[in-house]
C-alpha cells in the first residue's frame, strides 16, 4: 500500500525505487511483513506497524523506532498511543487502520492519544522528502557564455579588455538574477578552487567560497600557515602541486610578485584576490555596482580620496577602460604609482569616451562633478608606517561637506573593511547615499562570473 501511495505521489522516485528494489531484499510475508520470528518485537500490535526504511527518508529517530516518544507497556492488541508524526510508521499505521474493519481500540485512560497532523492520502501535495542527487538532480537553465576567458588568469585589471569586462558584468547580472529568483545554477559541478591567502579576508574569501558552492563546485581555503609554504616550500612548487588537484587558484598576496610567481608555475587559471599593487576583483565588482547606480559608465566620474594604494590603482585602470573619469586626491607622497596613472590615461583614450584622469592633492577639487566618492583605509594590510599615514591622510577623510561638494545625488563607496571616523565620517558611511553593502554583495555575483568564465569546461 505504501508502494502504491509512493508511486502515486512520488513518480519522480521511480528510478530510486527500481535501484532499491534490485538490492537483495529480506523475505516478507503477503501483507508486507517479515516472517513472524523476524518481526520487530511489538510490530504485531494491532494498528501499528513499521514501514520499511529507505535511504534518506527515515526520520532522526529511525534507528530507534520504539524510541522515547513511544509508550511501552501497552497491552498486546491495544492501539498504542504514540506520536507518529514524521515517521514512515505513520503511513503504515494509517494504512492498516484504514483497511481494518475493526475499530482502533481506545487508549488506556492515563495516556494521551496523539492525532496525526495530516492525512497523507488526502494531503498528497505536502512535500515530504527532498531528493538529493541521482536522476532527480535539478537541471539548470541554459547559460551561454563566450569561451574567450576560459583557462585565463586575472592578475591585474588590464588582463581584461573593455569587451571582456562588459561580458563578465553581463554574466554577473544574470547570475545575480538566478540567485535572487532561487534558481539553481551549478554550472561548475565537480570543479575545485584552491585559495592561497597570505592576508585575512572577509568579502573576497567568503564570496569565492560561497560562490563556488552556489556554482556546484568546491573551494579549499589555504591559509599560508596551513601550507608547507610555512616551512619553506616555494610558491612555484605549491602552485604546480595545486594545479594537479584543482581547476583554479585564487591568491591574496603581500607582494604582487608572489602572484606572478604562482601564475608562472600554475597550469590552471590564477585569480588575484588582492596584492599590494591592485585589487581587480574589487574594482570589477565596483563596476557592477556603478553600472547599477549610474545606469552606465560613459560621462560618469568617480572621485577617490585617500591613500594611493592597490584599490585606487585598480579603480583607475578599470574605470578608465570603461570610459569613466577618475580624479584622485592624495597627499603628494601617497599618490598612486605614476606608471599606473599613465596606463589609465592610455586606456581612457583607447575607450573612445575621452575620460579625464586627474591626480591632485586637493579633495575639494577632486570631488567636483563626481557621481561617486570612494575611499579606502589609510593603512593597508602589510603597511607599517601607520602613524605617518594617519597624520598625512587625515585631511582626506570623506565628510558630509565633501559629499555636498560632489554632484547632488553622488553615492559614497568603500571597498571595506572601513574605520568609521578615520577615512570616512560615520554619518556618511551609514547615510542614505552610502552603497557600501551593495558593493559588498556584488563581490559574490562578480566573482562567480569570473569563476564561470575562467573555469568552465563546457560552453554551449
Ligand atoms: N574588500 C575586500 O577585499 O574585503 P576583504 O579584505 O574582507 O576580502
Ligand atoms: N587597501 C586595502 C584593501 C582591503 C580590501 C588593503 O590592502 O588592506
Amino acid at each position: 500500500m505504501v508502494e502504491a501511495w509512493e508511486q502515486r505521489i512520488h513518480p519522480e522516485r521511480a528510478l530510486e525505487r527500481l535501484a532499491e528494489e534490485r538490492r537483495p531484499a529480506r523475505q516478507v510475508g503477503s501483507g508486507g511483513w517479515f516472517p513472524r520470528n523476524e518481526q520487530p518485537r511489538d510490530a504485531h500490535h494491532r494498528g501499528l506497524s513499521l514501514g520499511r526504511k529507505k535511504g534518506g527518508t527515515a526520520g532522526a529517530d529511525a534507528s530507534r523506532p520504539f524510541g522515547p516518544d513511544s509508550v511501552h507497556g501497552a497491552p498486546a492488541g491495544a492501539g498504542r498511543p504514540v506520536d507518529v508524526r514524521n515517521r514512515r510508521g505513520f503511513i503504515m499505521f494509517e494504512a492498516s487502520a484504514a483497511s481494518d474493519p475493526q475499530p482502533v481500540p481506545r487508549p488506556t485512560p492515563n495516556l494521551t492519544w496523539v492525532q496525526p497532523q495530516s492525512d497523507p492520502f488526502t494531503d498528497a501535495v505536502a512535500p515530504r522528502a527532498i531528493s538529493l542527487g541521482g536522476a532527480s538532480t535539478a537541471s539548470y537553465p541554459t547559460f551561454t557564455i563566450s569561451a574567450r576567458l576560459q583557462g585565463r588568469s586575472v592578475l591585474t585589471d588590464t588582463d581584461l579588455t573593455h569587451d571582456e569586462i562588459v561580458e563578465v558584468l553581463d554574466t554577473a547580472v544574470r547570475l545575480k538574477k538566478l540567485r535572487r529568483s532561487g534558481q539553481a545554477h551549478g554550472y561548475l559541478a565537480g570543479k575545485s578552487l584552491g585559495m592561497i591567502f597570505q592576508h585575512p579576508s572577509t568579502r573576497t574569501r567568503v564570496a569565492f567560497e560561497a560562490g563556488m558552492a552556489q556554482l556546484g563546485g568546491q573551494a579549499i581555503f589555504l591559509g599560508v600557515h596551513d601550507l608547507q609554504i610555512k616551512r619553506g616550500e616555494s610558491l612555484a612548487d605549491t602552485a604546480q602541486v595545486l594545479s594537479r588537484y584543482v581547476d583554479g587558484i585564487v591568491a591574496r598576496v603581500a607582494a604582487h610578485s608572489d602572484i606572478e610567481e604562482i601564475a608562472a608555475a600554475s597550469t590552471v587559471p590564477v585569480l588575484n584576490g588582492l596584492s599590494d599593487r591592485c585589487h581587480p576583483m574589487q574594482a570589477l565588482s565596483d563596476l557592477l555596482t556603478m553600472q547599477e547606480a549610474f545606469g552606465g559608465f560613459a560621462g560618469r566620474k568617480i572621485a577617490y580620496l585617500g591613500d594611493g594604494n592597490n584599490m585606487v590603482h585598480s579603480l583607475l585602470l578599470a574605470c578608465a577602460t570603461m570610459g569613466m573619469s577618475v580624479s584622485v586626491a592624495s597627499p603628494e607622497r601617497f599618490q598612486p604609482d605614476p606608471d599606473v596613472v599613465n596606463h589609465a590615461r592610455w586606456l581612457g583614450a583607447a575607450s573612445g569616451a575621452s575620460p579625464e584622469i586627474v591626480i591632485t592633492d586637493d579633495p575639494m577639487v577632486a570631488v567636483v562633478g563626481a557621481d561617486g566618492v570612494y575611499t579606502d583605509v589609510h593603512v593597508s594590510m602589510g603597511q607599517t608606517d601607520a602613524a605617518t599615514r594617519a597624520v598625512a591622510l587625515a585631511p582626506y577623510k570623506v565628510t558630509t561637506a565633501i559629499m555636498n561638494a560632489a554632484k547632488p545625488n553622488a553615492v559614497f563607496m568603500h571597498c571595506l573593511p572601513m574605520h568609521r571616523d578615520q577615512e570616512v565620517e560615520a554619518a556618511v558611511a551609514d547615510g542614505p547615499r552610502s552603497i557600501i553593502f551593495d558593493q559588498a554583495e556584488n563581490r559574490l555575483h562578480l566573482q562567480k562570473a569570473v569563476l564561470l568564465h575562467t573555469l568552465c569546461s563546457t560552453v554551449a
